[in-house]
């Protein structure tokens, strides 16, 4: 019996740590992807920053990236996918983009 619990210990430590290496990998994909970080423009834990303000047409006008860490998994990969206007095109897969998001979940 003593032994039996032992090893359901083993086999959750074990889950444990691959689950804690997903988040690492998410942490370093969202930090350096393909060499353009997206920590930069959405902040360290994806709550949004505001860029840069500038003047336009006499209109002050802010650049900003938006919060990502309140997204659905689905619109999270559609929107990375599209990244239309400012963004970059990273052309991640589903899965990188995936870690990308349990890491913001963690935070
Ligand atoms: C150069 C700055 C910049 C970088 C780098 C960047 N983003 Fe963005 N992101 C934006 C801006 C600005 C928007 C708003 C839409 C637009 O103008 O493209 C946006 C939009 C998004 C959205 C959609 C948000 C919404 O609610 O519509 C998601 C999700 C997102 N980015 C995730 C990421 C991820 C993940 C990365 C890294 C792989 C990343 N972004 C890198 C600037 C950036």
């Amino acid at each position: 019996m003593k032994k039996q619990i032992f090893l359901l210990f083993l086999v959750f430590a074990w889950g444990r740590e691959d689950f804690i290496d997903e988040l690492e990998y998410g942490r370093k994909l969202y930090e350096n992807p393909r060499g353009i970080s997206c920590q930069k423009c959405h902040g360290a834990k994806g709550e949004g920053i505001l860029i840069a303000t500038y003047k336009s047409r006499g209109k002050d006008k802010k650049l900003i990236a938006p919060q990502i860490n309140h997204l659905s998994l689905q619109t999270f990969i559609e929107k990375v996918n599209a990244s239309e206007g400012l963004m970059p095109k990273y052309y991640l897969t589903d899965k990188e983009i995936q870690a990308i998001f349990n890491f913001l979940q963690s935070q």
